[in-house]
């Protein structure tokens, strides 16, 4: 193999493990040791998919030093920064990034999901200063909220990182004055921050009762919790999201004793979301929001699921990347279905970048919430949603989150309708490739042995044989396998 092809491949894996090392600490020592950036910053960019907003955040004084650098892994900063500074500058991003839930406006689409995230006066505070537009606050109810430890568990990838993560955690444990003590507070002291109260009843009256009590206090918004799947008290929480009658009788209970606009929040532990949906709609819901946490087991050890408490445990909600693909599935549903159109759609479920949360836009959210990022990383998260955000606008020349919300809705259709007419055969880069046979092996095995690998290392391909699965595609290692650009009718190719 070519040396100097070698090094361009090496260097670039080196740069990748270089970054997915960094622990991203808290207060980070790196940060005192440069001085003119911050590494920290620098580097959780590029790891939240935002490789060109950390590239707007340096420029050719980034290597100068106050003392010298005291990471306790020992990266090599130096080396991540010259690469980045290889890559394109994106400059001037004064774009306008604003939009509304249910009409009501926010600064920018991100908003914390009703969790832990957004259960105290302290935090929510913290979130809103560092940029959050918004917060559905942790769900209110009149219930006596007793919680069981542990009751968090993880699916781990290689780097510590989360790949899905479970909770069996149930609604606040503060009382409802409590709550309402914070909200007015709250919003007196940030009344254009958007306040969404969570709230969840076990009969009419109490929905009532507590949707009267969040609209004297300020809040802007009211979230119907007809989806937490961890409910102690039977008939609550996510059993109501699975009946539609009841989603449609609390829905129009709360509107009968407010004026907000109302968002009912669905749970994924259903077939057809949209039955509850239209229900939601019938009772007079503004919005839905979704998903909520699906019903899981991430584990066992020593004969008990996760997590182990005292050597018992239950289903619990799952959420974090691992779901992302689930809670996309959902809205693309919903905003295709012609009896909710111009429902305001809110999204939610294994959001942690900025291209996360575009998809959902693209699909016809105009805001989307977040949990679990924030309780990986913590609010500060909210930097690179934003400022990806305005990078993906300015780059696409859209003006205003509205240009772009609901565009890729059309692109959703059934599986009949999709064109089985031609093929888009994979193109192997003999100039990247470096012979490693991934693509070989998982098309013999799993595909449809259409890969010879010949005597120099080189995948060749026999079309006679592929179908354009792509399954090379995704296991090349090294991204040198891309698409055709021409796609071949059926019938030529053989
Ligand atoms: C620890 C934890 C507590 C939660 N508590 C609530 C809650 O009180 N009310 C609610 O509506 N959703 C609750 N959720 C669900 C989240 O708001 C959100 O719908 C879900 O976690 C999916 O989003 P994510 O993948 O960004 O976390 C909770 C989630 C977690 C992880």
């Amino acid at each position: 193999m070519n040396e100097e092809k070698l090094k361009v491949i090496k260097e670039e894996l080196d740069y990748n493990m270089e970054v997915h090392k960094c622990l991203l600490c808290h207060n980070a020592t790196c940060n005192k040791a440069y001085k003119n950036i911050e590494p920290e910053r620098i580097i959780r960019a590029i790891k939240l998919d935002n490789e060109k907003g950390a590239r707007s955040l340096i420029n050719d004084n980034c290597f100068e030093k106050e003392e010298s650098n005291t990471c306790p892994l020992n990266i090599d900063i130096d080396f991540i920064l010259k690469k980045l500074l290889e890559k394109e500058e994106v400059k001037d991003l004064d774009v306008d990034i604003s939009t509304d839930i249910c009409g009501v406006k926010l600064e920018n689409p991100f908003i914390l999901s009703s969790s832990i995230v957004g259960s105290t006066y302290d935090q929510i505070k913290r979130a809103f200063d560092q940029g959050w537009a918004g917060v559905s606050v942790k769900t209110i109810s009149m219930m006596n909220i007793e919680e069981s430890s542990p009751r968090l568990s993880a699916l781990k990838d290689y780097d510590e990182s989360f790949i899905g993560f479970k909770n069996i955690e149930q609604l606040s444990e503060y009382t409802v004055e409590e709550n309402m003590k914070m909200i007015k507070r709250l919003k007196e002291e940030y009344p254009s921050k958007v306040i969404i109260a969570s709230i969840m009843g076990r009969d009419i009256e109490e929905w009532g009762y507590l949707a009267r009590e969040v609209t004297k206090a300020g809040a802007d918004l009211i979230e119907l919790n007809f989806s937490c799947p961890n409910m102690k008290h039977k008939g609550t929480g996510s059993a109501i999201g699975q009946t539609p009658i009841l989603v449609e009788k609390f829905t129009k209970a709360v509107k009968d004793n407010t004026n907000l606009p109302v968002l009912a929040k669905m749970t994924p532990n259903i077939t057809d979301m949209c039955v509850p949906a239209i229900s939601a709609k019938q009772g007079g819901a503004d919005g839905i929001s979704a998903i909520n946490t699906i019903k899981s087991i991430t584990g066992i050890n020593n004969l008990v699921p996760e997590p182990d408490v005292n050597g018992k445990s239950s289903l619990g909600g799952y959420s974090g990347k691992a779901v992302k693909p689930i809670a996309l599935r959902f809205i693309g549903e919903m905003a295709n279905n012609p009896e909710l159109k111009d429902i305001s759609l809110s999204g939610i479920g294994g959001i942690y970048t900025w291209k996360d949360a575009v998809e959902f836009m693209l699909l016809g959210c105009s805001s989307v919430q977040l949990t679990t990022a924030v309780l990986e990383y913590g609010y500060r998260v909210v930097d690179d949603l934003i400022l990806g955000l305005k990078i993906y606008m300015k780059e696409n020349n859209y003006n205003k989150v509205s240009d772009f919300v609901g565009l890729s809705k059309s692109n959703l259709i059934n599986n009949d309708l999709l064109d089985k007419d031609t093929i888009e055969f994979p193109r192997f880069n003999y100039d990247k490739c470096i012979g490693c046979g991934r693509c070989f092996i998982s098309c013999m095995d799993g595909g449809h042995s259409a890969i010879k690998f010949d005597e120099n290392r080189r995948p060749i391909l026999d079309p006679t044989k592929c179908v354009g699965c792509h399954l090379c595609k995704l296991v090349c290692p090294i991204k040198a396998i891309s698409k055709s650009p021409n796609r071949i009718r059926k019938q030529d190719s053989k």
